[in-house]
Parts: structure tokens; C-alpha cells; sequence
């Protein structure tokens, strides 16, 4: 397993990750208009040569037997209020293919997000997780995050809760 950082040859490879870990995770759980408005807005060739190519996003990708089966993206920018701790940056993405869940990829990934996070100077790491997203609500527990409030993620056109979770660097 090797975990890389992306750059704008990877979108076309970001994009389909992206949207099909995002479809598998939330699918069987959403309005099927609400997935399709989503998914148009935030995965494509463009959207991801965008993020790739952004100063303020650090994407790493996971590649096990030639394949890109995990990615995580780091961006800088706002935080809610709730989240506290000084410097903080944001885990804005974390997902692994369903095939390597339960097998410790994910726990090889959050170790070189936080040390990645750390490298920009960030000092506290936060998210926002669905408050019906129990195992990576779970996972996120388990990998030194503690539940700091809330906040609204309009999933199409779904206004969602999301708990929002945080920890120290
Ligand atoms: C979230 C994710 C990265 C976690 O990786 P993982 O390899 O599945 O994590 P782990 O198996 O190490 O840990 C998950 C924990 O949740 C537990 N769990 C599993 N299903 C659960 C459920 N329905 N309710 C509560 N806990 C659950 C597991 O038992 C495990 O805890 P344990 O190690 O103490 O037994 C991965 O599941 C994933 O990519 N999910 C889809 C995408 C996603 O939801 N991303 C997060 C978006 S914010």
C-alpha cells in the first residue's frame, strides 16, 4: 500500500473514486433526485482537476496493487464556531472503498492526514460527519475525535445534520 499526495493527473481517477464511494455510502439512505443533484455539483473531471490544483487542499490518495482505492482530502479555510482549538483545518473528505473497510487502511490514512495536517502548521483537525454516518462516526471516535456541536450540510436539497468532531494535532 502507498499513499501519495494528488496532483491534476489523478482527477479523472479522483472524480470516479470520488462519486462512487460517496454513491455506495449514502445512497441506500437519500432521495435518489437529492444523490443525482449532488453527486452533478461535486464529482467530475473539473470539479477534481480544481480541488487538485487548489493551494488551499491537500489530497492523498491510497493505491493498493496498482488501484486507487482511498483518498483523503486536508482544506484550509472557516471553521464553525464550535470547534475550539487554536489553527484548526479541516478533514473534508475521508473515504475508503467498501472492500478495504475493517482492514486498517483507514487507520494507515488518518495518521498521514493528521501528519500532513500538521506539516501546514494546523494545530487542530475538524469535520463534519452525518449524524446517521454511525461507522465512521464510530471510526472517527476511535482516532482521538471528540463530538464538539453541530452544523447543516445541504445535501441537494436536504438541509442535513452533521456532527461535527474535532481533535488536537
Ligand atoms: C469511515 C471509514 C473510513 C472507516 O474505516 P473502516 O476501515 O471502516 O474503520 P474501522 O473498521 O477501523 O472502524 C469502524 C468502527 O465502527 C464500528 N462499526 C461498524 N459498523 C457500525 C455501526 N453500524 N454502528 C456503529 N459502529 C459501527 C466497527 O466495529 C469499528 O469499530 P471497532 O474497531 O471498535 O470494532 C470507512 O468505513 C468508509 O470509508 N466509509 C464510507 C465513507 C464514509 O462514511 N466516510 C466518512 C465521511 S465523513
Amino acid at each position: 500500500m502507498t499513499i501519495r499526495r494528488g496532483t491534476a493527473a489523478d482527477a479523472a481517477v479522483l472524480a470516479a473514486l470520488a462519486r462512487d464511494t460517496f454513491f455506495d455510502t449514502f445512497a441506500a439512505t437519500n432521495e435518489a433526485t437529492d444523490m443525482a443533484l449532488h453527486l452533478e455539483r461535486a464529482y467530475g473531471v473539473p470539479q477534481q482537476t480544481a480541488e487538485l490544483t487548489d493551494p488551499g487542499v491537500v489530497t492523498l490518495l491510497v493505491e493498493e496493487g496498482g488501484l486507487v482505492v482511498a483518498y483523503a482530502q486536508l482544506r484550509r479555510g472557516h471553521a464553525p464556531d464550535c470547534v475550539q482549538g487554536a489553527e484548526p483545518i479541516e478533514l473534508w473528505r475521508f473515504y475508503v472503498n467498501r472492500e478495504w473497510h475493517g482492514r486498517g487502511l483507514a487507520q494507515a490514512l488518518i495518521a498521514r492526514v493528521t501528519a500532513e495536517a500538521g506539516d501546514t502548521g494546523a494545530q487542530t483537525l475538524w469535520l463534519g460527519v452525518w449524524e446517521r454516518n454511525p461507522r465512521a462516526r464510530a471510526f472517527y471516535l476511535k482516532c482521538g475525535f471528540t463530538d464538539v456541536g453541530e452544523h447543516v450540510f445541504l445535501f441537494g436539497t436536504d438541509p442535513q445534520t452533521d456532527r461535527v468532531m474535532a481533535r488536537p494535532l
